[in-house]
């Protein structure tokens, strides 16, 4: 099986992390439990363009449960983990995802994946569907249509929407309540600043963090930031989400004044 990870040597530590993760996943496993059942996937080719994480992983798993063929690549060079792609392609998942690759390596995993010939996409930033759209367009007469997970994603697919451009129909997983609540705010609330302990090292409190943008991700950090003992203050475009964060007892400055 085609395949591109960092070390093959990782796959037992990998699988542990991708167990553990699935423990807090229950409504994952008992999709998993009906797919395995059902096989509503059998034939299906998708290619995911997703953080190789624990958590897609065992996203891939439940895919694979119901019957679909996978090629798996990153949707952010810095995020894969590499233990847990190696412990997917010991499982017969095809991944294409090494931690810190260049932006070359990148984008030549982002095809490999789409050299499945895919029937459905899965995007995290709308990287499989720009790419299709313009340099693989070859592929459109197989693809039935797309999952869109972030934000961002969202944003640039509606653009295309509107122009007339988007050339299969989105689910936008970002629209999901449950979506926004746990993945917006309360992780990347809490996986920004483990991301910048990690880099640093140094001590929250005290420090004054400046948060531009007062939505699901900015409102969930700013509540962590302060938890550690941060003075928090807000950049805000909107007038509406400038009050809220006003009223939540945060400052609110101009970005001029606030990284200053
Ligand atoms: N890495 C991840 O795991 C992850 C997860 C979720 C979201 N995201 C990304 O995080 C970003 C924020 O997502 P969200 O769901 O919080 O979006 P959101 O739309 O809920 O919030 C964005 C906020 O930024 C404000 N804003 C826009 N332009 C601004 C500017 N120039 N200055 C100050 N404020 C501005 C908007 O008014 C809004 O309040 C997106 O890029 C999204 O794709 C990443």
């Amino acid at each position: 099986m085609e395949h591109h990870v960092k070390d093959p040597n990782l796959v037992k530590q990998g699988r542990q992390r991708i167990e553990w993760a699935e423990i807090e996943m229950p409504v994952l496993r008992s999709i998993r439990e009906r797919l395995t059942r059902e096989r509503p996937l059998a034939g299906l080719r998708i290619a995911a363009c997703l953080h190789v994480t624990t958590e897609t992983a065992a996203l891939m798993r439940t895919l694979v449960a119901g019957g679909a063929q996978l090629r798996l690549c990153a949707s952010n060079p810095l995020s894969t983990q590499d233990d847990v792609a190696a412990a997917l392609v010991e499982e017969q998942t095809a991944v294409f995802a090494v931690k810190g690759e260049d932006r070359n390596t990148y984008y030549r995993h982002i095809n490999q994946a789409l050299d499945i010939k895919p029937h459905l996409t899965m995007d995290d930033g709308a990287d499989l569907v720009s790419t299709i759209h313009s340099t693989r367009q070859e592929l459109l007469k197989e693809v039935i249509a797309g999952t869109e997970e972030t934000t961002t994603g969202v944003i640039r697919l509606r653009a295309m929407a509107r122009d007339g451009a988007l050339k299969y129909p989105m689910v936008a997983v970002n629209d999901a309540k449950t979506k926004h609540l746990f993945d917006n705010r309360y992780g990347t609330g809490q996986s920004t600043i483990d991301g910048l302990l990690r880099a640093t090292n140094l001590l929250l409190a005290g420090k004054t963090l400046v948060i531009c943008g007062y939505g699901s991700c900015g409102r969930g950090l700013a509540s962590r930031a302060r938890g550690m003992g941060a003075q928090v203050i807000v950049t805000e475009v909107s007038p509406l989400h400038a009050l809220e964060a006003v009223m939540e007892g945060y400052q609110v400055l101009p970005m001029l004044e606030a990284a200053r």
